[in-house]
């Protein structure tokens, strides 16, 4: 007894010290990983989220501190703290916080662009040059970080087919910042250095000087199609034939009866088939389920147009002689104990009478039909 209590114990410390290793293991890489891989946000980003925070900061100082009073003198206060240094440092206290995993890249941002934006807010703010928003000011014209919308590159030249650039079906390389080449970036339908014309398996449903649409062939489609739905089609997919009329057409490759082998049925699909295997009882069928046979497989006999197993009753009975052993088992178990300790045995008398009585319900529901105790009076006293 005392051997075990030792042994458990030593078991626990092991598990215990091994879980203490692992966690130990794991946390500072985990930590170290993180900071590794950690992205920073690309120049004209990182001045276009400083711009927002920033604006978000004016809009929550709109109010000041003031509660809204309405006299003169409160009136004359709010104004002159619009335009202070104190709402400027309040802003830049609260701001940065609003995209995650941006707060250092912000906070050194805001540093090195502190006379900048002191700049902004005393003296162009409130000008009324059309480029005195803080976007345009800071991060076009001041930093060159960014270019002005549909605009790329060091010198913001603009997107290729500017204004109209890439018929509306495409994105600039380098849109609105300073990098990137002005070509397009066609959408899936559309090809051509102005997304101007359909890709393969698109058709031309629109046109006039500024806008082009195209839409998707119909699915019997090989590939090009000169309009929409099966009639459109240049040629028609392996799968599907053509036909004058209606145009491509699904082949039903089940009418060909030898089509699957063996033990199998046929499904028709879209363009194409698919072999499906027969139920277990039967021997070549022509669909799924044991009704559906064409003949019945070894071992199962025709009844009331079922294939039925033929062995599947001295199996059970197998089964249900086993099971009444471990019952009589249990019952003898209980016995012995009752011969030591009357009120365990009762409990574990109840204990086995709701397992057997559980076990027999769970089977007559699976199987209704089955008789077990005639069986096994029949299989004890050969009757
Ligand atoms: C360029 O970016 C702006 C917003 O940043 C967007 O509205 C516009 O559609 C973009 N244009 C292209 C061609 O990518």
């Amino acid at each position: 007894m005392e051997g075990m209590v030792l042994k458990a114990g030593l078991l626990l410390q092991i598990v215990l010290s091994s879980l203490i290793l692992v966690h130990g293991n794991i946390s500072p890489e985990v930590l170290l990983q993180k900071d590794d891989s950690k992205e920073e946000f690309p120049p004209c980003k990182t001045c276009k989220l400083y711009v927002e925070s920033f604006l978000k900061g004016i809009e929550k100082t709109a109010k000041g501190n003031f509660a809204g009073g309405d006299t003169a003198w409160e009136e004359e206060k709010q104004k002159i703290y619009a335009k202070s240094e104190v709402r400027l440092i309040e802003i830049q206290e609260k701001m940065c916080s609003e995209v995650s995993g941006f707060l250092d890249q912000c906070h050194n941002f805001a540093a090195d662009i502190e006379s900048e934006i002191e700049e902004w807010w005393f003296k162009v703010q409130h000008s009324k040059a059309k480029d005195s928003d803080l976007y345009t000011w800071l991060c076009i014209n001041k930093l060159k970080r960014c270019c002005p919308v549909d605009h790329y590159g060091a010198d913001c030249k603009p997107c290729l087919g500017f204004p109209n650039v890439c018929f509306g079906n495409g994105k600039c390389k380098g849109n609105g910042t300073r990098k990137g080449n002005g070509q397009c970036v066609c959408n899936k339908e559309y090809t051509g250095e102005l997304c101007n014309e359909c890709n393969t398996g698109y058709f031309q449903s629109y046109k006039d000087e500024k806008t082009i649409l195209c839409s998707k062939c119909h699915a019997s489609c090989e590939s090009g199609c000169s309009t929409g739905g099966p009639k459109g089609c240049t040629k028609c997919k392996s799968g599907w034939a053509a036909d004058k009329d209606i145009g491509c057409y699904d082949i039903n490759e089940c009418s060909d009866e030898n089509i699957c082998s063996g033990n199998q049925f046929c499904v028709n699909t879209e363009g194409s088939y698919r072999c499906m295997q027969c139920d277990p009882s039967c021997n070549g069928c022509h669909g799924d389920g044991p009704d559906m046979c064409e003949a019945c497989a070894e071992g199962y006999k025709l009844q009331q147009n079922i294939c039925i197993n033929t062995q599947a009753k001295s199996q059970n009975t197998n089964e249900n002689l086993y099971r009444y052993g471990v019952y009589v088992g249990l019952c003898v178990a209980t016995y012995i104990i009752f011969q030591k300790n009357v009120f365990i045995a009762s409990i574990v008398g109840v204990v086995v009478a709701i397992y057997v009585s559980v076990a027999e319900y769970i089977l007559n529901d699976k199987t209704a039909a089955f008789d077990p105790p005639s069986i096994i009076t029949k299989h004890l006293f050969g009757k």
